[in-house]
């Protein structure tokens, strides 16, 4: 099983919103019993909690279903064949912080096609959240593009 770890702060606005676009994704490619998909963030505050009205709105919009519960990472997400995808730069110094280098931690714009755009802001505080899943849908596109090549699925 390939596993695929999305990774904000607070886990209820852009790391669940990828864990539901990507999921999408991987159930459209046929691809669910391969690809695991879950999400985490890097802090506690929001544990238990459902996403942001703003991410379950906008994939509601889109018509994806998601029902996750927010949860911090812990050390046994932690596995050097996960891909730990994170949103921006403070949660990738977060991650090599607290678990050290890690070879498939990546931003999930790194694979996408916006050269100027590395971070994915933060909606929670830009309350942007159709920029947001434009960013996210084309990472995860591409992120996926990208595993099927690397596992060859
Ligand atoms: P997220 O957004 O990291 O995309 O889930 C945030 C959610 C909550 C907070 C910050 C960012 N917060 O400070 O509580």
């Amino acid at each position: 099983m390939v596993r695929v770890l999305f990774v904000c702060l607070g886990n209820i606005c852009r790391s669940p919103m990828a864990e539901a676009v990507f999921q999408k994704l991987v159930d459209e490619a046929g691809l669910s019993d391969q690809i695991a998909v879950d999400s985490a963030g890097t802090g506690s505050w929001h544990v238990g909690e459902k996403a942001h009205p703003g991410t379950r709105r906008i994939l509601a919009k889109h018509g994806i279903d998601y029902d996750g519960r927010a949860r911090q990472i812990r050390r046994q997400d932690i596995h050097p064949d996960t891909y730990l995808i994170v949103m921006d730069q403070d949660n990738h110094r977060e991650v090599s912080r607290r678990y050290g280098d890690q070879p498939r931690l990546h931003r999930l714009l790194y694979f996408a096609n916006h050269p100027d755009v590395r971070d994915v802001p933060d909606p929670y505080y830009t309350n942007n959240f159709e920029y947001v899943y434009r960013l996210v849908s084309d990472g995860c596109q591409g992120l996926l593009a990208t595993i099927r090549e690397q596992e060859g699925l």
